[in-house]
């Protein structure tokens, strides 16, 4: 059985992940309105993961004799200052994320809850994953500079994403 304040937390985390996977949704039609469709394509399969990061702990809390709560999900932003401004926000909001799942743990350590921590190390090696592929767009979209014909070929090589 989960202790409440370890639910409290975990819905709060399906929160993040929901609303992870709708601010990468809304970058995903930010790109798409700017013609950037492949990159339109890697924000909507993250944001699908995001959605099934989301299942994921609503599946433990309920394994776990919990209770799932949903709460509201923020308006994300709209607009982006450009390709490498959505993929700098991507990085920013990923290090958020790492930051509560990393509280998770903690907590689930105090409590010593080893179901918990079995179930918190996926979530903090994809983090791992998850910020590393952000910073190698960053820097390939750095390195290549922010011509057209540069974000041409970033745009058709972020196409190449498939899901996983
Ligand atoms: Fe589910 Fe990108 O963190």
């Amino acid at each position: 059985m989960l202790s409440k304040t370890l639910q409290n937390t975990i819905n709060n985390q399906i929160q993040a992940e929901m609303f992870s996977s709708y601010l990468y949704l809304s970058m995903s039609a930010y790109c798409e309105t700017n013609n950037y469709l492949g990159a339109a394509k890697w924000f909507k399969l993250q944001s699908e993961e995001e959605w099934e990061h989301a299942m994921k702990f609503y599946k433990f809390v309920i394994d776990r004799g919990g209770k799932v709560q949903l709460k509201a999900i923020d308006q994300p932003q709209h607009d982006f200052k450009s390709l490498l401004g959505a993929f700098e926000e991507t990085l920013s909001h990923e290090k958020k994320v790492t930051a509560l799942i990393n509280k998770l743990y903690e907590q689930s350590l105090k409590e010593t809850d080893y179901p918990a921590q079995i179930f918190l190390q996926w979530f903090i090696t994809e983090q791992v994953e998850e910020e590393a592929n952000a910073v190698a767009i960053i820097e390939r979209i750095k390195m290549v500079g922010e011509k057209a014909s540069s974000l041409l070929w970033i745009d058709k090589e972020l196409g190449k994403r498939a899901k996983e």
